[in-house]
This record gives C-alpha cells, sequence and structure tokens, in this order.
C-alpha cells in the first residue's frame, strides 16, 4: 500500500470509531469512504453494533451490502446521524470540491441529510485555494454540450478562464448513477466558490455541482505524524 493509501486507510478506520449502536450512518463514495465502510463493517460485526446505512452511489451499496452492513433507501429515513465520506480537495472553512468519482448528487443529498457530516481525506488533499482539481458538474444529458456553452459564458462571468469538458471513459461519456453526464471545469484558482456555487445552480440543465459549501462539520486527516482533526 502506497503511502496515501495508509493516510487514507487510517482516517478511514479513525471514523468508524466515531460510530455509536444504533446510528443511521450515511457512507461516502471512493477510495478513502471504501475504507471506512470496511473498517465499520469489520466494528459492526465484532461488536454486534445495529447500524442503518445510506449509500451516496451504487457502487458503495454493493460493497457495503457484501459486507454485510445493512442499506437502506434514504427516504426511508427519517434524517441520517452522520455521514462520513471523502474529499477531492479540502479549503478554508472545511470548504470542498467534491465529485470526483462522479457520485456529487447522491453524496450532497446525503450529506444535506445528515445532522453530522465528517470528511475523511489524506493530508494532499488540504489546500490553502480551492480549484485546482476540476470541478465536477453534473448536467443533464440532453442538451449537454448546449449547457456546457452556458456553464462556460457564467464561469466567464465570474472570471474564470476556463472551459468545462465533458468527462469520458474509453471514448464514452460517464453516466452517473442517475443516467447524466459530467463536465470538469479546471478553474486553477476559486478565491470566490460561493459566487460560482451560485451561478452555476441558476444554468438550466446543471443538476449540481461539486462545490459543498458551509456542509462539512469536521475531517479527520491523515498524515505522516496520525490523524489530524480539523473543525469548520
Ligand atoms: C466521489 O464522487 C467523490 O466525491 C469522492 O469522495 C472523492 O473523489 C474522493 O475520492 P478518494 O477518496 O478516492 O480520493
Amino acid at each position: 500500500m502506497t503511502e496515501i493509501d495508509l493516510q487514507k486507510q487510517a482516517a478511514g478506520a479513525a471514523a468508524a470509531r466515531e460510530i455509536q449502536d444504533g446510528m443511521t450512518v450515511g457512507l461516502g463514495t471512493g477510495s478513502t469512504a471504501a475504507h471506512f465502510v470496511a473498517a465499520l463493517a469489520r466494528r459492526a460485526k465484532a461488536e454486534g453494533l445495529a447500524l442503518r446505512c445510506v449509500a451516496t452511489s451504487l457502487a458503495t451499496a454493493e460493497l457495503a451490502v457484501g459486507l454485510g452492513l445493512a442499506v437502506v433507501p434514504l427516504d426511508s429515513v427519517d434524517g441520517i446521524d452522520i455521514t462520513v465520506d471523502g474529499a477531492d480537495e479540502i479549503g478554508p472553512g472545511l470548504s470542498l470540491i467534491k465529485g470526483g468519482g462522479a457520485a456529487l448528487l447522491r453524496e450532497k443529498l446525503v450529506w444535506e441529510s445528515s445532522r453530522r457530516c465528517l470528511v475523511i481525506a489524506d493530508a494532499a488533499k488540504v489546500v490553502a485555494t480551492l480549484g485546482a482539481f476540476p470541478l465536477p458538474i453534473e448536467v443533464v444529458a440532453f442538451g449537454h454540450a448546449a449547457t456546457a456553452r452556458r456553464i462556460a459564458a457564467a464561469a466567464h462571468a465570474a472570471g474564470i478562464d476556463a472551459e468545462p469538458r465533458l468527462r469520458t471513459r474509453d471514448g464514452v461519456p460517464v453516466q452517473t448513477d442517475s443516467g447524466q453526464v459530467i463536465y470538469d471545469l479546471a478553474c486553477g484558482s476559486l478565491p470566490d466558490p460561493q459566487r460560482l456555487a451560485r451561478d452555476l445552480k441558476l444554468v438550466t440543465g446543471v443538476i449540481d455541482h461539486g462545490l459543498f459549501l458551509g456542509l462539512a462539520h469536521e475531517a479527520l486527516i491523515g498524515g505522516a505524524d496520525g490523524i489530524a482533526r480539523l473543525a469548520r
């Protein structure tokens, strides 16, 4: 395992220790969240914890069920006690870029239903200013190229000199769990993420974007010297 993977694993294990018997737990998506899911499943089995889990993607649901966790639909629970999820960038005030795994819409839906949101990551994810990681934007598949032109116009109006790029794999557009497409906007630097977050939501055809602002309560960051806890 690489040093980065070890840091992700340590953060996932630390987050699993935060979970208490009887909780409803939101399960994030990505490699760090997968470490959390594995550690949580081990704890649940060893300690006989009664947990209900809500997954942020089909892939995470499959992983969790395979490890013996009870996964229920978001609409079947009256709120979520804690959601644990990874991030692509962690900026000032625990502002985040997420969606590198194309799960940003379900992630945001689960996060916004959660009383506490805990980010887990390796130390390289912590940045002084958001934007080096291209911002994922989920767009309705119908007419997505036209929507992308209006995303570019909104970005330019916000002072961002970047063109949205359709995310593809093996030459075909990546499809989200909701059957839509993803554009990535390489902003470079985002001194005013609030403005871009607001402006993107006003573009017809944009379902959501990967800016998670004011949502994370805490972060557990794996580093060379162990786990650091960051608060908003
Ligand atoms: C999934 O859509 C993302 O938001 C992930 O949480 C993010 O990309 C972090 O992924 P890793 O934990 O694999 O770095």
